[in-house]
């Protein structure tokens, strides 16, 4: 019987067809996400019923799910994140985890700069006023000398801090394991998280996992400088949306761009707000990004099925 994966990410195959070429090339039959976006638990249980492994985006691979998937052997990630899979339970099981650590970097690093670029100067607020007929000029800041902290300093936060090196900032991390050559290279500081709050006119989050509680809620960003701006490219529940909001519209904070958010798709009091951008989890999707996401997350369920052992994620080293 041939062997059959489930591919959910929404638009594999949609900029390059050589992921599914892949497939095809290893006689593995593949099914395409009906759906066209992130698929409900329910919806995941149903589409990978007959399937022997996924190509998986970021759609819910708990015990609840997975145990309604008898065939199950592999889970291959397009993307970095794993928190979306139980992974102990798919160890336990036997279902092998595969994730595309490297293929996201630049992508996100280069959304994290132009968001924050176009918070120091108003670009979004600027488009939509000018397509409304309206010509006005925000007074914006810029980024050249500035004090940029960055939480985290992994594979993004040391891509990102490559991209803003040449605007003459002053780069300083906060990390729970830092890599001390790594930020030297970078002529990057390490430095308390409370150091970050109080002297960063950017905060920008480069964390991976998913939080338990947000890492900046209200005191935080009481503890910020008058002005500042936070930026999040990493994953939702790092920082307190709400708290968030007040902090931008009493004035305290200066702006903010979030492309990651508690819940997806996001709808909340930060849409309403002027000095802020919103991006729909966009940072890996650049298409160079993507088709090499998408290789190797197919190379990945290849590899597993041909036999080979592929690379593992690092969750499982
Ligand atoms: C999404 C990401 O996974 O790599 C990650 O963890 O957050 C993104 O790249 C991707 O957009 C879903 O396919």
């Amino acid at each position: 019987m041939p062997v059959t994966v489930g591919i959910t990410t929404s638009t594999f195959g949609r900029e390059d067809p050589e992921p599914l070429d892949l497939l095809k090339q290893a006689r593995i039959e593949w099914r395409l996400n009906p759906y066209g976006r992130k698929l409900q638990p329910e919806e995941t249980i149903h589409f990978l019923r007959e399937a022997d492994g996924v190509i998986a985006g970021t759609e819910i691979l708990d015990h609840a799910v997975l145990g309604q998937l008898p065939r199950m052997q592999v889970i291959s990630r397009v993307g970095v994140g794993l928190e979306n899979v139980d992974l102990a339970y798919a160890e336990q099981r036997g279902i092998r985890v595969f994730s595309t650590p490297d293929g996201p970097t630049q992508g996100v690093a280069e959304l994290t700069l132009g968001g924050l670029l176009a918070v120091l100067r108003g670009v979004a607020r600027s488009d939509a006023a000018v397509r409304r007929g309206d010509w006005k000029k925000p007074m914006g800041h810029l980024l050249q000398g500035k004090t940029v902290g960055l939480i985290g300093l992994g594979r993004i936060g040391r891509a990102f801090a490559v991209l803003v090196r040449p605007f003459a900032v002053s780069l300083i991390a906060f990390d729970v394991d830092p890599d001390l050559t790594a930020a030297q290279k970078l002529g990057v500081q390490f430095v308390g998280l409370e150091e970050i709050l109080a002297q960063s006119d950017v905060v920008s989050l480069h964390l991976s996992g998913v939080a338990a509680r947000p890492l900046l809620g209200e005191q935080e960003f009481l503890r910020m400088k008058p002005g500042a701006v936070v930026v999040n490219t990493a994953r939702g529940g790092w920082l307190d949306e709400k708290a968030l909001a007040q902090s931008l519209r009493n004035g305290h904070l200066g702006g903010a761009y979030l492309d990651v958010f508690e819940e997806e798709p996001y709808r909340g009091p930060l849409a309403e707000l002027a000095n802020v951008v919103l991006t729909p989890h966009l940072g890996s999707y650049a298409a160079e990004c993507r088709l090499r996401m998408e290789a190797e997350a197919a190379r990945h369920v290849v590899a597993f099925f041909g036999g080979r052992e592929g690379k593992r994620p690092e969750a499982f080293r």
